[in-house]
């Protein structure tokens, strides 16, 4: 059964004692996952120490950063390697997020970069990928995605491939209260889902998580994750929030 994950996008929000708050808070709830469930908290990066330590002991809870640079060391001022992470422990990294797309001009074949060293590093990336609302309106969304995936992702092997979790992210639903309805979402997961069969087969397409992001809220998660081929949300706004953020854990399949 592949994975259904709830993970959190807290971008670059909260100081470090609300987020070790927010992790508190949602830690007591003691919600017991499945082994097929999983929870990941992408923080900002001088948290994900605290996280990892908030974390120790939970089982299927992971802390993941929002981003990794595209080159594997060297003389990068300011930035932050997937073996700098691996090496603090840290197991997921989003890469690829609109917004790291949209205000730091990253490229798919930059993102195919950070998918290699993530990969090569023992991290699990969270590939992003999604529509602007011209591209949705022009009913050729279906096509933009598959561009973004064959650009950055079809490199891989299917062995690499499994260790990477899809987000489907449309960027008209981002932080706009505006979510996909349930049959956008299904629609499109279902079409990232064969386009990946089509290239790795029906296997490891049957295998990958696929999380919808965009607006994921308390109240609307359980119907978006009980599409067939929604397995999890990445939530931005909803996950700085616990009991909302708890809410969405619950409603994971
Ligand atoms: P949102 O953000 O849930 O606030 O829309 C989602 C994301 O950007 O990952």
């Amino acid at each position: 059964m592949r994975k259904q994950i709830a993970a959190a996008n807290w971008k670059m929000n909260l100081t470090y004692k609300q987020g070790e708050q927010l992790l508190d808070d949602i830690l007591e709830e003691r919600i017991a996952l499945a082994d097929h469930q999983q929870v990941i908290f992408a923080v900002p990066f001088p948290y994900l120490i605290m996280t990892s330590s908030e974390l120790a002991g939970e089982a299927n809870y992971f802390a993941a950063a929002q981003n990794c640079y595209h080159k594997k060391s060297g003389a990068f001022t300011g930035e932050v390697s997937a073996e700098m992470l691996e090496s603090v422990g840290i197991k997921y990294c989003v890469v690829g997020h609109s917004e790291r797309r949209e205000y730091f001009s990253e490229t798919n074949a930059m993102l195919a970069e950070k998918l290699d060293l993530c990969l090569a590093a023992g991290i699990k990336p969270i590939f992003c990928c999604g529509e602007p609302l011209t591209i949705r309106e022009a009913d050729q969304h279906n096509n933009f995605v598959e561009t973004q995936l064959r650009e950055s992702l079809f490199h891989l092997s299917a062995q690499q491939l499994g260790d990477v979790v899809i987000a489907y992210e449309p960027i008209w639903a981002i932080g706009t209260g505006k979510t996909a309805t349930t049959e956008q979402a299904q629609e499109i997961h279902a079409h990232i889902r064969s386009v990946i069969a089509a290239k790795y087969g029906k296997k490891a397409a049957d295998g990958i998580s696929i999380l919808y992001g965009g607006s994921v809220k308390a109240g609307n998660a359980k119907e978006l994750f009980s599409c067939p081929d929604v397995d999890g949300g990445l939530v931005g706004g909803a996950s700085l929030v616990a009991a909302d953020f708890t809410k969405i854990i619950r409603a994971l399949s």
